[in-house]
């Protein structure tokens, strides 16, 4: 039987119908155009958003994989971490349709999802676990950088993360400096396509360091120095694309040194990635060059789970409800600084 899954941390209202590993529906809803207007996620407009679609995105959720509310046998939804009134929102949605239906329902941390989000792949859409291979994954999103062991499956600990601004922050900074509408990261991706990413030599923060840590704010400060001596450089559109490649290149070459070698401490045969940035072309290019030189087996979150979606979240909850060890009580709450800590949370 199947399991309707919520996700609401941020700005994505999202239902996916999952049964047996396979994606019979995943619904999105995005507000990124709204909060575009104000250059960057309002948190009480993300609440009111969710609250106004969670219904219908359900119940097209439910009409596209042809289940009746009555046939759902298990709910669950993103706990946390993420915005509190937006997360609430899902979460005791869930937690009370359980509850009316006498059902199972399991809060989901939002990153150990996109941690198991690229064993998601084929059409239809279905959860391959039986590929499962030891990796370390990479995970950026516009809140996040994390590199992450996952010795086995639901086994994981986290290696570093990133020590200020995330991968996604920062090239949604960078735009903002740019004039380039928020988010930014696809506008610099699509920008640097005809760029000329060794035209301005930009850091490479922290990439030798030997910790998996990253570091990205002292990138966005020196894009920042670089166009108060070059103001010109903004309404010149060859070079803007050049910038903009340069910038890209900076991020991407770090992302992939660093995961590469925690691939190799780890002594791991296998690398995924996922989050919004894993939608970058170059970020995929540079992980798959890499992948091949180094003889590693290499998996990207298909482009439609990167962003944020339930079909991640359903899927991992699945496992968990086989398992029937982590079930939330009728009094949970959400957990909106759940970090994912140096343990993996299904251990807990
Ligand atoms: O995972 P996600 O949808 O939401 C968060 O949990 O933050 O990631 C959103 C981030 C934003 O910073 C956005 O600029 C970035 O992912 N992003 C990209 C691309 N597509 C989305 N960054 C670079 N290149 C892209 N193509
Ligand atoms: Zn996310």
């Amino acid at each position: 039987m199947p399991l309707l899954a919520f996700e609401t941390s941020c700005d994505e209202t999202s239902a996916a119908v999952i049964h047996h590993g396979r994606v019979l529906s995943n619904v999105v809803s995005s507000q990124i155009a709204m909060h575009a207007e104000y250059g960057g996620v309002v948190p009480e407009l993300a609440a009111r958003e969710h609250l106004r679609n969670l219904l219908p995105v359900s119940e097209r959720a439910m009409a596209a994989a042809e289940v009746a509310p009555a046939e759902i046998d298990g709910f669950a939804a993103t706990q946390g971490p993420g915005l509190p009134s937006a997360l609430m929102v899902g979460f005791h949605a869930a937690r009370a349709a359980a509850f009316a239906l006498d059902r199972p329902f399991v809060g989901i941390h939002h990153h150990e999802a996109h941690l198991y989000s690229p064993w998601i792949t084929g059409r239809p859409l279905t959860a391959n676990f039986s590929e499962f291979q030891p990796n370390v994954s990479l995970i950026v999103s516009g809140g996040h950088t994390l590199l992450v062991h996952v010795q086995a499956e639901l086994k994981h600990r986290l290696l570093g993360s990133t020590l200020d601004d995330a991968a996604g922050e920062c090239f949604d900074k960078v735009g903002k400096l740019l004039g380039l509408p928020y988010p930014a990261g696809p506008h610099i991706d699509h920008l640097a396509e005809k760029g000329n990413p060794r035209a301005f030599d930009f850091p490479r923060p922290m990439i030798a360091d030997s910790s998996h840590d990253f570091s990205f704010s002292g990138l966005k400060t020196s894009v920042r120095y670089f166009l108060r001596d070059h103001p010109e450089l903004a309404e010149d559109r060859e070079r803007l694309r050049d910038l903009c490649a340069s910038v890209q290149a900076a991020i991407v070459e770090t992302l992939v040194a660093k995961t590469i070698r925690a691939a190799q401490v780890m002594k791991v045969r296998c690398i995924t990635a996922s989050g919004g940035v894993t939608c970058n072309r170059a970020l995929r290019g540079g992980l798959a060059d890499a992948c091949a030189r180094e003889e590693l087996t290499l998996r990207l979150a298909e482009p439609s789970l990167c962003t944020d979606n339930a079909a991640m979240i359903g899927v991992l909850a699945e496992r968990v409800l086989a398992q029937r060890t982590h079930l939330a009580s009728q009094y949970a709450d959400v957990l909106p600084d759940w970090s994912l800590g140096r343990e993996c949370s299904l251990a807990r």
